[in-house]
């Protein structure tokens, strides 16, 4: 691990960005933009393999990312931000990668199927949403990263951006290394009904929410079952309010609220204004960065200007020496 290794990952353009999405990602790739040279991108591309029928939302979507990054900490000093769609050499790679890689290699990755099972209202038997990881492993390698940063669920389409850099360097020339992914060990997030925080389920706090907005769906969020009125004991496990202190709040409130809710000695309302004002000062700051951002406009279009150029020279660097090992020059 040395400061110039390169790190690079990337996040999907189709949706707002929820809390999950900060603590899960967002935060650690804060933490590692000063331990490596970190390449953080947003996958516009990637949000139309699955959304190429509604894609007006795209754009609003590719906004709302850019500025949570910077409002989270990401720092355009200190790390590279670009749009995918803006670096076309991502495309071409894609296309060149499509020429070496099996059907089956990309037919076997398990989200392949999961996905088409899980979005039953959209046709997802498409070239584009089979060659997601294709187009990933291109994500990944034009930089020849050797860290990205992503959750297990990603697990396997880094093994399919190993074997495709593996068989182009067999096949042609020692270009690509097989990037490793960084896993980003997280509790998942439970959302305001207990299930996954997910933009599909409705259930998500966005950092875009107003704050009488948030603190609405955290006085609503579900608890315990069993606790039905203040007197009933209850069982913090059951509880996704519980969960959610687990991952914003202190050693000692978690034992409190949990202890609490036990014994009954504390109410569901006043164990939920724990969590909102532990919530409250992790976006207080995030708040602030985007009412500064939103007033000044121009600086998010400076940020992906200067962050695409940069990547842009990088990428054209590598195919540069595709273009040649595959014939074309
Ligand atoms: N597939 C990733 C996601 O859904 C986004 C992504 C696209 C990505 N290209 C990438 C992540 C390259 C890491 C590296 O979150």
């Amino acid at each position: 691990m040395a400061q110039e290794d390169r790190v690079l990952s990337g996040m999907q353009s189709s949706g707002r960005l929820h809390i999950g999405n900060l603590v899960g990602a967002l935060q650690n790739w804060v933490r590692l933009q000063d331990k490596y040279d970190c390449f953080y991108f947003i996958a516009d591309w990637h949000s139309l393999t699955t959304g190429y029928a509604n894609p007006s939302t795209i754009k609003e979507s590719t906004e709302d990312l850019l500025m949570n990054f910077l409002a989270a900490g990401l720092d355009p000093d200190r790390c590279t931000i670009f749009i995918q769609s803006r670096i076309l050499q991502h495309a071409e790679l894609h296309l060149l990668l499509s020429m070496i890689a099996p059907l089956g290699w990309l037919e076997r990755v398990p989200s392949y199927k999961e996905k088409q099972q899980e979005l039953k209202d959209r046709d997802l038997s498409t070239y584009g949403f089979l060659g997601y990881p294709l187009l990933q492993t291109a994500d990944i390698i034009i930089y020849k990263a050797k860290y990205v940063p992503v959750g297990i669920d990603q697990v396997p389409h880094l093994e399919i951006s190993r074997e495709i850099a593996r068989r182009f360097n067999f096949l042609y020339r020692e270009v690509f290394p097989e990037p490793e992914a960084l896993l980003t060990e997280f509790p998942k997030v439970p959302g305001v009904d207990g299930r996954k925080m997910s933009k599909s389920y409705d259930n998500a706090i966005y950092l875009s929410d107003a704050p009488e907005v948030i603190e609405n769906k955290l006085r609503t969020m579900m608890t315990d079952p069993a606790r039905k009125r203040r007197t009933d004991r209850g069982n913090p496990e059951l509880s996704p309010v519980f969960h959610l202190h687990n991952i914003f709040s202190s050693k000692e409130e978690q034992d409190e609220v949990a202890e609490g809710c036990r014994t009954a000695g504390i109410g569901c309302i006043d164990c939920k204004k724990i969590l909102i004002k532990n919530i409250f000062r992790i976006l207080e700051p995030i708040w602030a960065k985007r009412a500064e951002l939103i007033s000044n406009p121009r600086i998010l279009n400076e940020v992906a200007e200067k962050g695409t150029e940069k990547a842009r020279k990088v990428a054209e660097e590598t195919m540069v020496l595709v273009r040649e090992v595959m014939g074309l020059r």
